[in-house]
This record gives structure tokens, C-alpha cells and sequence, in this order.
């Protein structure tokens, strides 16, 4: 059998011999550039650091569509949204903004520019939003202490300089100005999540800041409400849970333990739920294979390369897949055919699973309906029947959400992510289970198929949204068409 040889060991054999073409690039400054402290514009990071400043410039270009399969690259115009992707959301978000326009990401340019451009449902939440929006967040929260969450979203913009109102991520957001040193720049959020999981920051070492600098962002956070639904603080759900192991369980229990965490109505089932979002550090460090391989996002988002002759950090950041699984070659020597093939199977495994469970709870959603109507009009519902389908259903809802919102597809921690998908549907199932019983128990006849009533919930939400098509329904396995 062909012996697969996997890499640190032979990428450190080959470091041995070639010290030059494995090292890390060095910061190498223009001659006699400083950079002022508190220099948010990167063109003047720029004039010290050119070579990055540019391949940075090009997170605005669009990525190039056809390369990866599920992040499908906008160079042909069009962004892609996750609720016409999975049409189940739309019913299931349905009540808030995320079920009117949920976008796939894009490029760190744009960071800011989306929320500009998305529906303004989106950003009822206030300042809180631009927590991890714009380069500004720890100055706003250093002069307004955490005043600003709670205001309106338009009033904390204008606190930022008109020309950086569109500023996307930006080089203090990760850097150090005097030595380029990564620099962890959101103690007001990140630094308290860390310390929840027992993290000690001084101690951290460089690789870790190769991760952390990104979970300044690409982790999911709670915005907690006042009992007006006005934003008082942006929390990281992370009581219980420890460094290398931010479980799922722990974070839906927190979320569910306090009412000022509902963010938002469910409309179908009139619940008050919170919401998870792009929770990349949580998945990928939970464990998976290249956390515990001691591999960080910058050895796969930021990849080695050359610019002329000089060697640099790609910060032309985006999906392996688009940049030909030239990061992932730095450790496998598969060809990036064979990379490409592993990554979409596991992807695919994962997104299969991830349907299933989202249509699953959308049944559950539209039975909850039924049930209140039929509560509503009179009908004696077993509470005790109730509050455990009630009790299944937030379980399985908030784990189906959890995946849905991270972005790599799975790929990420494709175990974890298959073990609280296989949980969620389980969950839903006996959400259902005792729901029909329930529904019996009052006399009601519940029909075996359940009309989702998708189309109503995924057309009519603008112009650019893309409308229902009825042939997406095939994509549920327990669909009507069955
Ligand atoms: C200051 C917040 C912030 C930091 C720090 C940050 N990101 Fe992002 N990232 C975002 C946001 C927001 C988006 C989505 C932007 C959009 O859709 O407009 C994004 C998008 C992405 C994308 C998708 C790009 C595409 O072409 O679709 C990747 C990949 C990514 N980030 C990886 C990383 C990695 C790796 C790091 C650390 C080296 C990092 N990010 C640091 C906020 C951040
Ligand atoms: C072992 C390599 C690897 C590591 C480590 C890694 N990623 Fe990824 N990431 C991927 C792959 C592969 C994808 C899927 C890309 C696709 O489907 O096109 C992905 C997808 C993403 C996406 C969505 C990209 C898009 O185009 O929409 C984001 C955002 C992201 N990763 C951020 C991170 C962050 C943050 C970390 C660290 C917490 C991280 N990644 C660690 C390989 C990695
Ligand atoms: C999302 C985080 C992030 C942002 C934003 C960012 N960098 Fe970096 N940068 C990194 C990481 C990670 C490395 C690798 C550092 C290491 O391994 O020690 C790096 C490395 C560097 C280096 C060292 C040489 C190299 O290429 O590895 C320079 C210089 C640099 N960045 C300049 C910049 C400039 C200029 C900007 C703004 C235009 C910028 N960076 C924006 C994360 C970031
Ligand atoms: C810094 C080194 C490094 C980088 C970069 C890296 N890997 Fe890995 N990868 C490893 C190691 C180490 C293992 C574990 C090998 C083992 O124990 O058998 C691994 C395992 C894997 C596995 C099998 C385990 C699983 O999770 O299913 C796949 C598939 C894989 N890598 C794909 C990729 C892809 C695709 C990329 C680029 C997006 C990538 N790797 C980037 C080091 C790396």
C-alpha cells in the first residue's frame, strides 16, 4: 500500500535543508517608514509594507466562480444567497432580517459596504452591529464605553470619519504598527471571551495569534437585549467550555438560559429565540484534525507567496479552493485534484445532512403552527407533550443553525459537524414525535405531509433575491415529492 505522507515532518525535513524556503516571511519595512500609532488608514500601513498593502487591496476584487463548490465565487456578478441555497431558512428565519436577506460572505473590502447594502431589517440591532464591522470598534468603544451598542446604527457610523465609513478590515485589526507583530485589537470582546475559556493572553504564542486574530470576528456572538429589545452588550456564549473545545452544548445552554438573549420572533412558531452566527473558531477549534495538528486559518486562508522577489503572507484573503490548494500544499503532497475531491466530499456528506435536518425542523415549525391555531381556537393541548416538543425543537433548531452559519461547509470539522447535525435531527424528530401525539391527543387530524408553504416564505423579499423554484424542493428527502 502507497504510504501517505503527511507533512509537518517532511515540510520540516525540507525546512531543514532549505532554510530560506520554509521560513516565514519577515515584516520587511520600507527604509525609514514609521507608521504613527493609531493609523487606521491602510494606504499609509501601505507605504511601510507595499507588497501585503496590494495582495490586501484584492479582497476586493470578485473571487472566481466555478473553483470551489459551495462558495461559488461572484467574478460572473452574482452574490449568492443562503436563503434560495436552502430554502428551509427562509421559513425558519422568517419574523427578522436574516430571513429576508442572508448573503454568502465576500471578500474583507467589503466587510462594512455589505451592511451598508444589506436590508436595513439587518441592522435594527444598532451600533452593536459595527462591533466587528469597522477598524474603529475599539476606538468607539474606548470613548463611548459600551453606550454605543444600544444606539442607532446611523448615529455610531457618523462617529467614524466620512472617508471610512466604508472601510472594510483593515491592518490594525491584526497588527502591531511599530513591529507588525499580530495584535489582538478586540480585547472588548475577544479578550473577554478568552478569558471565559481560561485563556491567559500574555502567554499566547504566535501560531495561536495566527487563529486568533481572526476570531476577533469569525466567531458567533450574542447581542444581549434590554427588555425594550434595545442592544446593552455583545457576549461571547463560552461559560463552561475550554480552550480547544467550545462544544455546541455549552453554547446552546447559555443561550437558552436567559430571556434577554431572544434577539428575535420566529414568526411561524412565535418563538423568541437568539441566533448564532459565523461561528468558524468555534467549529474549527473543537478538536478537528488540523487544530489538533496545530495547524491556524492564516496556514490555510493566508498562504506563502511570492511578489517579485520577495516572499509574503497572502492577504489576498479567501477560499483555498479559488486559489488552487496552493495553502494546502505547504503540508500535502496530493495533487490539488485529490484536495479538491476530499474537500467537497466531505461537504457534500455535511450539506446532506444539513438539508435533512433543516427541513425536518421546518416541518416542526409549521406543526407548532397548527398547534396554535388549533389552541387558539379552542383545542386543549397536552402542556406536558408540549414543552418537551418545544424543548426538542430550540435543540435541534439551534444546532442546524450553528452549521449554517459557519462557512466552510463542514470542511472545517467535518466530525463535530456531522455529529450535531445527526444530533439536530434526531432532536427535530422527536420534536415531531411528540407534537403529532399531542395534536392526536386533542382530536386534531394531522396530515402525514406537511405543506411547508416555502414559496411564501423565500419570494417577495426584493428584487435581487432570487425567487422559489419549486424544483429546489427536491433537495428535501422528506419533501412532498415523496
Ligand atoms: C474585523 C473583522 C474580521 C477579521 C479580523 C477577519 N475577518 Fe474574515 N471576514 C469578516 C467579514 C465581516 C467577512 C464577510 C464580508 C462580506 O461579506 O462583506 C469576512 C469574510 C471572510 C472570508 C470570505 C472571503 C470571500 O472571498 O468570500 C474568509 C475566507 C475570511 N473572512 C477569513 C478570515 C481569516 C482567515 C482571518 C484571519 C487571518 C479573518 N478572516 C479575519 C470579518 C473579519
Ligand atoms: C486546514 C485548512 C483550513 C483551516 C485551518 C481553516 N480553514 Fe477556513 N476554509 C477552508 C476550506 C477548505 C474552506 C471551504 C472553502 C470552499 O468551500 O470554497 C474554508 C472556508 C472558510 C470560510 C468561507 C469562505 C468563503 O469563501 O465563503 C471562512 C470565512 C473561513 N474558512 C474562515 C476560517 C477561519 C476564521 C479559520 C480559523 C478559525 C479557518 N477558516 C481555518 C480551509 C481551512
Ligand atoms: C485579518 C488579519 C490581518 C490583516 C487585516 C492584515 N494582516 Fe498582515 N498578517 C496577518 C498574518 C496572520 C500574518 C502572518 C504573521 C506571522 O505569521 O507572524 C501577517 C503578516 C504580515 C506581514 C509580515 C510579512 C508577511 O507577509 O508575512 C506584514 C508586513 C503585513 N502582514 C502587513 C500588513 C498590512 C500592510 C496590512 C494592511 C494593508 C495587513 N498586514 C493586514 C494578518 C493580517
Ligand atoms: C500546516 C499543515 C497543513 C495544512 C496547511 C493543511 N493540512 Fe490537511 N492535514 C494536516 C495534518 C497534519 C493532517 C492530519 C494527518 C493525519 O493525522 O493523518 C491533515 C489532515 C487532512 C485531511 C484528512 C482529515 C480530515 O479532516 O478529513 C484532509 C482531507 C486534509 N487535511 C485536507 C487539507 C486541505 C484541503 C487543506 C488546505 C485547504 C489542508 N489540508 C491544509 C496538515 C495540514
Amino acid at each position: 500500500m502507497k504510504m501517505k505522507v503527511f507533512a509537518p515532518f517532511m515540510a520540516a525535513a525540507l525546512c531543514g535543508l532549505l532554510a530560506t524556503a520554509c521560513a516565514p516571511p519577515k515584516p520587511e519595512q520600507v527604509k525609514g517608514f514609521q507608521i504613527p500609532d493609531g493609523t487606521i488608514d491602510p494606504a499609509v500601513w501601505g507605504k511601510a509594507y507595499p507588497e501585503e498593502y496590494e495582495s490586501w487591496k484584492k479582497t476586493a476584487e470578485a473571487t472566481p466562480a466555478g473553483k470551489s463548490k459551495y462558495k461559488k465565487g461572484n467574478d460572473n456578478g452574482q452574490t449568492f444567497d443562503k436563503l434560495s441555497e436552502y430554502p428551509f431558512n427562509a421559513l425558519l428565519f422568517n419574523g427578522w432580517g436574516f430571513g429576508v436577506e442572508y448573503n454568502e460572505p465576500r471578500g474583507h473590502f467589503y466587510m462594512l459596504t455589505d451592511q451598508l447594502e444589506v436590508d436595513p431589517s439587518r441592522i435594527k440591532s444598532g451600533g452593536a452591529c459595527l462591533t466587528c464591522k469597522t477598524p474603529y470598534a475599539s476606538q468607539l468603544a474606548e470613548k463611548y464605553g459600551t453606550d454605543y451598542f444600544s444606539k442607532p446604527y446611523n448615529d455610531v457610523l457618523n462617529l467614524i470619519p466620512k472617508e471610512h465609513q466604508k472601510l472594510g478590515v483593515a491592518c490594525i485589526d491584526c497588527h502591531d504598527n511599530k513591529d507588525m507583530t499580530l495584535k489582538l485589537s478586540r480585547g472588548f470582546t475577544l479578550g473577554k471571551g478568552l478569558a471565559k475559556l481560561g485563556v491567559d493572553e500574555t502567554k499566547l504564542t504566535n501560531q495561536d495569534k495566527r487563529t486568533l486574530v481572526c476570531a476577533q470576528c469569525h466567531v458567533s456572538y450574542m447581542v444581549q437585549k434590554t427588555p425594550e429589545m434595545k442592544s446593552q452588550d455583545v457576549i461571547f456564549p463560552w461559560e463552561g467550555s475550554k480552550w480547544g473545545n467550545i462544544a455546541i452544548e455549552n453554547v446552546i445552554k447559555k443561550l437558552r438560559s436567559d430571556q434577554s438573549y431572544g434577539e428575535w420572533t420566529q414568526s411561524v412558531t412565535g418563538f423568541k429565540m437568539a441566533f448564532i452566527r459565523h461561528p468558524e473558531f468555534e467549529m474549527f477549534s473543537n478538536n478537528s484534525v488540523h487544530w489538533m495538528a496545530g495547524v491556524a486559518c492564516a496556514d490555510c486562508h493566508m498562504p506563502y507567496t511570492k511578489v517579485g522577489s520577495k516572499k509574503i503572507s497572502d492577504h489576498r484573503i479567501m477560499s483555498p479552493m479559488k486559489n488552487g490548494f496552493k495553502a494546502c500544499q505547504q503540508c500535502h503532497s496530493e495533487t490539488p485534484e485529490w484536495l479538491r475531491e476530499q474537500v467537497i466530499a466531505i461537504q457534500d456528506r455535511a450539506a446532506s445532512q444539513f438539508i435533512r435536518s433543516g427541513y425536518a425542523l421546518a416541518t416542526v415549525a409549521k406543526l407548532f403552527e397548527l398547534t396554535h391555531k388549533e389552541q387558539a381556537a379552542g383545542k386543549q393541548i397536552d402542556k406536558k407533550l408540549y414543552d418537551l416538543a418545544k424543548d426538542h425543537y430550540e435543540e435541534g433548531f439551534y444546532r442546524n443553525l450553528f452549521f449554517g452559519a459557519e462557512n466552510s461547509v463542514g470542511f472545517h470539522n467535518p466530525t463535530e459537524a456531522m455529529r450535531m447535525l445527526g444530533d439536530a435531527t434526531m432532536h427535530a424528530g422527536k420534536a415531531e414525535g411528540f407534537l403529532r401525539q399531542a395534536l392526536t391527543k386533542a382530536g386534531v387530524d394531522v396530515p402525514v405531509k406537511v405543506d411547508l408553504e416555502l414559496a411564501k416564505y423565500t419570494n417577495n423579499r426584493g428584487a435581487k433575491k432570487l425567487m422559489f423554484r419549486p424544483e429546489q424542493e427536491l433537495k428535501d428527502p422528506f419533501g412532498p415529492q415523496s
